[in-house]
């Protein structure tokens, strides 16, 4: 198959039947403008999309779809340029892209941060102890946990509203499968110092991951969760490359950090594959020693 911009990707010997058809799917991707999120909008180009929202708060989000429009030889991506934890910001990217597109289907919540530091601190000469800061640790939750369940959510609203308006009621297997919600968790879920909020974001997604996987199957939708272990991208380079070579990289069993593009077509086999549920670890074999 050839996906309009010259790419050929190839089908699997299985047939497609069972494939979810791309090109008939509207994609919500947010913090696409860089990083896994921009890979991720990039792949599922590639791999014939109809159409993704590219969610970002970065300034130059208009100019980075601009320029992936152009790289992909049609105009696929939509920028939305916004905070995720807005819900009015939310519910408008998901109207305007209904309006433009047809209902959204696939999403990939991928905004993030980190915000990185002992849980509790003591000052050697005082004894004082200092907790990690509660605003601190409520933002990160606010971008890392809420927000992705909720972009989540809205997909499946999506689908659900798309249905009923169709009078069709529960999924049956004999439909094609619908569409997909692929949560970006992180090694850390299983816990790293320093990372008491980020951890908790990304394990508390691993709970919503599996409840909408148990319910949004109704509808025919699909949750399930990708685990990128260190990957090569503003998030990780902020930690200094001396940072990386000395406490990363002897981790993890290819030596190097993973690049953004490995992830995204992780992500994409994820959407494409309907068999797939549940967790896939894309982790370069880290293994941190206690
Ligand atoms: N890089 C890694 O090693 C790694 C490993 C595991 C998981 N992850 C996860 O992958 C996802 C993408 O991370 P990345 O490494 O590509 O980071 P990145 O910093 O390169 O990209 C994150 C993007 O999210 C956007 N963003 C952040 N907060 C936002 C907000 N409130 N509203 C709108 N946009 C916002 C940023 O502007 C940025 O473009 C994150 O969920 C991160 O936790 C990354």
């Amino acid at each position: 198959m050839s996906s309009g911009n010259g790419t050929a990707t190839v089908e699997p010997f299985f047939g497609t039947e069972h494939l979810l058809d791309l090109s008939t799917k509207v994609a919500v991707v947010t913090g696409g403008a860089r990083g896994i999120g921009q890979a991720t909008c990039y792949a599922l180009a590639r791999n014939g999309i109809k159409a993704v929202a590219v969610v970002d708060q970065l300034e130059g989000l208009v100019a980075i779809t601009n320029q992936a429009n152009e790289d992909c030889e049609r105009s696929v991506m939509v920028p939305f340029r916004g905070d995720v934890t807005d819900a009015d910001f939310r519910r408008h990217v998901f109207a305007e892209m209904s309006n433009l597109h047809g209902p959204v289907s696939v999403c990939v919540p991928a905004a993030g941060f980190t915000k990185d530091r002992l849980a509790v601190k003591v000052d050697r000469e005082t004894g004082e102890a200092d907790l990690y800061s509660q605003e601190d640790f409520e933002r990160v939750l606010g971008v890392d946990l809420t927000a992705p369940i909720y972009w989540a959510m809205e997909t499946i609203a999506s689908v659900a509203r798309d249905r009923h308006s169709r009078q069709l009621g529960r999924w049956k297997p004999s439909e094609r499968v619908q569409g997909a919600v692929i949560f970006i968790g992180s090694v850390s879920s299983a816990g790293n110092k320093g990372q008491v909020s980020y951890a908790t974001a990304k394990a508390g997604l691993e709970g919503a991951q599996a409840t909408l996987a148990a319910e949004a199957m109704f509808y025919g939708m699909r949750s399930a969760m990708i685990h990128p272990g260190f990957t090569d991208t503003a998030m990780v380079r902020a930690m200094g490359d001396d940072y990386v070579a000395a406490h990363i990289l002897p981790q993890t069993q290819l030596g190097r950090l993973i690049k953004p593009e490995e992830i995204a077509d992780s992500i994409c086999f994820m959407i494409r594959n309907s068999a797939v549920s549940g967790q896939l670890w894309v982790d370069a074999g880290w293994h941190p020693k206690a």
